[in-house]
């Protein structure tokens, strides 16, 4: 469903991507892993258009999105939960849950969606009327994910999700992608630094180093692998 391919980008005249590829098939939960500063938020901007790649190609269903702009290549169905959640404080659960729906057949489809993220995040239902800002961490998360799938994504980017929030409710949130993915047959990239949750969570991987995909292979592939275990697991 979405092929990058020779991906270069970057800001200004400093490239950060050099000649990322990567697949993600329907249904599949795929990790992103690296450390800070590897250029994973980088890959996820030019992915959704908010940087402009200098070259190569992103095709999603059979379309080329490269160089689109974003708002085209969300009503494509490639909807990010970006990182550090981005709600507007001030505003209600519900309203910011309301700014997802941002096309018409979103606007159409919006109660019944509200009513899934609703069984998802039980808890967001309870603190409706409540201010976003007000919220723990893990309830904003809660949110910006509830955000994203009310805008009916067929591809859903998740970056950095369980950022400072307690590993239950990492668990939580990383179910509710799997079990997406599988029932729903949306398809999740999963940018991660806990690098064991989200090998545990997905299906395959890439590791971004330094702007490269050093290393891909399977979930089970990438656990194993001697250089994923001293580089990131410690082990
Ligand atoms: N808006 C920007 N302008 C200039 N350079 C940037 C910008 N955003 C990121 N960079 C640089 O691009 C490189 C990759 O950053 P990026 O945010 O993609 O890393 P990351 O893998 O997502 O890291 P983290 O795990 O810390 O979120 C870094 O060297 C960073 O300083
Ligand atoms: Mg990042």
């Amino acid at each position: 469903m979405l092929k990058v391919e020779n991906l270069n980008a970057g800001y200004g005249s400093v490239n950060i991507l050099w000649d990322v590829s990567m697949e993600l098939n329907d249904g599949e939960v795929v990790a992103v892993l690296g450390s800070n500063g590897a250029g994973k938020t980088t890959m996820v901007r030019a992915i959704t258009g908010m940087i402009r790649p200098t070259s190569g190609s992103i095709v999603f269903n059979g379309e080329e999105l490269c160089k689109k702009p974003s708002r085209y290549i969300l009503d494509a169905g490639i909807v990010q939960v970006p990182e550090g959640r981005q709600l507007f404080t001030e505003m209600t659960v519900l309203e910011n849950l309301q700014m997802g729906a941002f096309s018409k057949e979103t606007k159409e489809h919006f109660q019944e969606n509200l009513e899934k993220c609703y069984k998802w995040f039980p808890k967001l239902e309870e603190r409706a009327k409540q201010a976003a800002g007000t919220l723990s961490g893990g309830e904003q998360q809660m949110v910006a994910v509830a955000r994203a799938l009310i805008g009916m994504p067929k591809l859903l980017i998740l970056d950095e999700p369980s950022l400072g929030l307690a590993p239950n409710i990492v668990d939580d949130i990383l179910n509710v992608a799997k079990t997406l993915a599988k029932e729903s047959n949306i398809s999740v990239l999963l940018v991660e630094q806990d690098i064991t949750k989200a090998l545990a969570a997905a299906d395959r991987g890439y590791v971004i180093e330094n702007g490269h995909v050093a290393l891909s292979g399977t979930a089970d592939e990438l656990a194993a692998n001697e250089h994923v275990k001293k580089a990131y697991l410690g082990i």
